[in-house]
């Protein structure tokens, strides 16, 4: 099994589980919404790693380039630190972690 790292912590990826179902089981608000690799709402960043291809078949050469991935549709195939985007409740309140 592989873990996911997020800041400061850790997430065990559970057997079959993407790096979103991860994150979601571990109560990490995660933006999402298809969960299909479609919306590209759930668009991230990884840090370390390396991500499965799937993970960024939908994206433009210059995401990619960005090191940018759909945890929706990230099954890891190794330890991953990433960061993810998060929607700000308010302005001026945004998480720069992305
Ligand atoms: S949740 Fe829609 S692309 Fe990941």
């Amino acid at each position: 099994m592989f873990r996911i790292k997020l800041g400061d912590k850790s997430y065990l990826v559970e057997e079959g589980e993407s790096v979103l179902e991860t994150l979601l089981r571990n109560g990490i608000k995660a933006p999402h919404t298809c969960k299909m690799a479609v919306c590209k709402r759930c668009i991230s960043r990884v840090v370390s790693g390396d991500v499965p291809r799937r993970a960024q078949l939908s994206l433009t050469p210059k995401q990619i380039y960005n090191k940018r991935f759909l945890p929706c549709v990230c099954y890891p195939e190794s330890d991953l630190d990433i960061e993810i985007h998060t929607t700000p409740s308010h302005p001026g309140d945004a998480d720069h972690r992305y």
